[in-house]
């Protein structure tokens, strides 16, 4: 094989590797399950005691300002299919966990920290799905997250392995 196709494959396998590491989480839920979409400050970052959860950077899902979760000012359509783990604040994990999933709950979920040093965002995109018949789940069971690791890693082993068949 030429060097140059070499070159060009190595390149390829970069650039979808890079493109891949961009995306965001992806959480998959069920229609009528419930899907726990994570926000975690990573341990020893400064503490905070306040995020914002928004959907598609508009619709208000639920707030935490110092240390309290409030409903106040929450969209009508997520009222009484939210909830937070107040336990767990201290430990920087806003995780938020909504109910009774619909097809139109598909889309951008953001966590917003401020901080005065600085603006943490994490955005997860959420996918609803027809629950597959015969299969039994816990009810509020979460249905699956794929993180971006791993999804970079189910990636990584079809290419390599494509690029190792092609170059050798
Ligand atoms: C955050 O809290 C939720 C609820 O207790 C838990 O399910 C989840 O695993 C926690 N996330 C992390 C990263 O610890
Ligand atoms: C939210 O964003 C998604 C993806 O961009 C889009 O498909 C959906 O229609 C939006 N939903 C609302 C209610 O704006």
């Amino acid at each position: 094989m030429s060097m140059m196709l070499k070159s060009a494959l190595l390149v390829c396998f970069f650039i979808l590797l890079l493109n891949e590491a961009s995306v965001q989480d992806i959480v998959q839920g069920f229609i009528r399950d419930s899907a726990l979409l994570p926000c975690r400050l990573e341990t020893g970052q400064l503490k905070v005691n306040t995020a914002h959860w928004r959907y598609n950077d508009s619709k208000n899902v639920y707030d935490i300002l110092n240390g309290q979760g409030t409903t106040k000012e929450q969209d009508a359509e997520y009222k009484g299919r939210t909830e937070t783990f107040p336990a767990e604040y201290s430990k920087g994990n806003f995780s938020l966990r909504l109910g009774n999933l619909q097809k139109s709950d598909e889309g951008s979920y953001c966590c917003f920290i401020p901080n005065a040093e600085f603006d943490l965002n994490k955005c997860i995109n959420l996918q609803v799905r027809e629950k597959p018949r015969g299969i039994q789940e816990k009810p509020g069971s979460n249905s699956g997250v794929e993180t971006t690791a791993e999804r970079i890693v189910s990636l990584l082993f079809p290419l390599f392995s494509a690029t190792v068949l092609l170059c050798v």
